[in-house]
């Protein structure tokens, strides 16, 4: 059986899905994504999700293409339609590019209707050898553009810093900006510095992270302490702990950061604990009705 996706309106296997090589999304990576995970069928912190496409699609001035409620039925459809191929959990890719036109760098003069794409792929859980023995990053001068707020499908950036993480036999490439650390390449940072739950700021030079808010509200709520605060690269290399969050990785513990254990080399107590509450809060949303 083949996964189905969604585009332009209709459900249909996704290898019979076709585009126009003249979408600006093909020429020119004119577009907007989000990955949204759905587990027990259900999508996770879906209206978070929803606010920031809509805010995305604002900043690069992208029509929206449907309203919540036709966004609601369309990805609840997605998930419904793939559960006999992926099961209860699945990660959920949409994109919305510009639309085509004929090419030429300013936006087309006359309105044209946005490419939506969707889809779904099987949604892993961590391998149990992650919890134990966490993963190795490495540190990189970020070579983004500026605007890395934006959920950009331009990702050549973050494509090549992360297959510079993979060639290096690390997972992530934690990035340095003008002596700031700032983010992954496809991940938020946290680091556990003089006791405290640390990340960096909300701002243009990082991905404000559905996983990182979720992470944050989780720390509050069971009295972790934590704060949002530049990182340098010197307190990034005597952190107890570090850990890179995302939709699709969930908390990762970094325990070897450029050749060299990160505390004692094992994922730490405070990742422990938070990925408890993590996980209770999937459960949660797993049984609710
Ligand atoms: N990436 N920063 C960057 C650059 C990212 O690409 C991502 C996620 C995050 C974490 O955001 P969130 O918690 O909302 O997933 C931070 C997705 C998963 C991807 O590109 O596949």
């Amino acid at each position: 059986m083949a996964a189905i996706c969604y585009l332009n309106g209709t459900f249909m296997p996704v290898d019979e899905a076709r585009i126009s090589p003249l979408d600006r999304g093909f020429i020119f990576g004119d577009g907007i994504y989000e990955v949204i995970p759905a587990y027990g069928g259900k999508l996770f912190r879906l209206d978070e999700h929803l606010q920031r496409l809509a805010d995305n699609l604002a900043a690069v001035k992208i029509r929206q293409p449907l309203t919540t409620e036709r966004w609601q039925q369309v990805l609840n459809e997605i998930v419904m339609r793939n559960q006999p191929v992926h099961g209860d959990e699945q990660s959920i890719y949409l994109q919305v590019t510009r639309g085509v036109a004929a090419r030429d760098h300013g936006f087309p003069e006359q309105s044209i209707t946005p490419t939506l794409f969707v889809m779904s792929t099987p949604l892993t859980a961590l391998p149990e050898v992650t919890a134990k023995e966490g993963v190795a990053a490495i540190t990189c001068e970020d070579i983004r553009w500026k605007q890395c707020h934006i959920k950009s499908i331009s990702l050549l950036g973050n494509i090549l810093l992360r297959q510079q993480a993979y060639d290096e036999n690390a997972v992530e490439a934690i990035l340095i900006r003008e002596g700031e650390v700032t983010e992954g390449a496809a991940s938020n940072l946290f680091a556990v510095i003089d006791g405290r739950l640390v990340t960096p700021p909300k701002g243009p030079l990082l991905l404000p992270g559905i996983t990182r808010d979720l992470i944050l509200e989780l720390a509050q709520q069971h009295a972790i302490p934590a704060c949002e605060a530049l990182i340098t690269p010197s307190q990034l290399r005597d952190a107890k702990e570090i850990w890179l969050t995302s939709s699709t990785k969930e908390i990762l513990p970094v325990t070897t950061l450029d050749g060299h254990a990160v505390g004692d080399g094992k994922p730490g107590k405070i990742w422990h604990q938070m990925n408890q509450h993590y996980q209770a809060y999937k459960q949660q949303l797993r049984v609710t009705p």
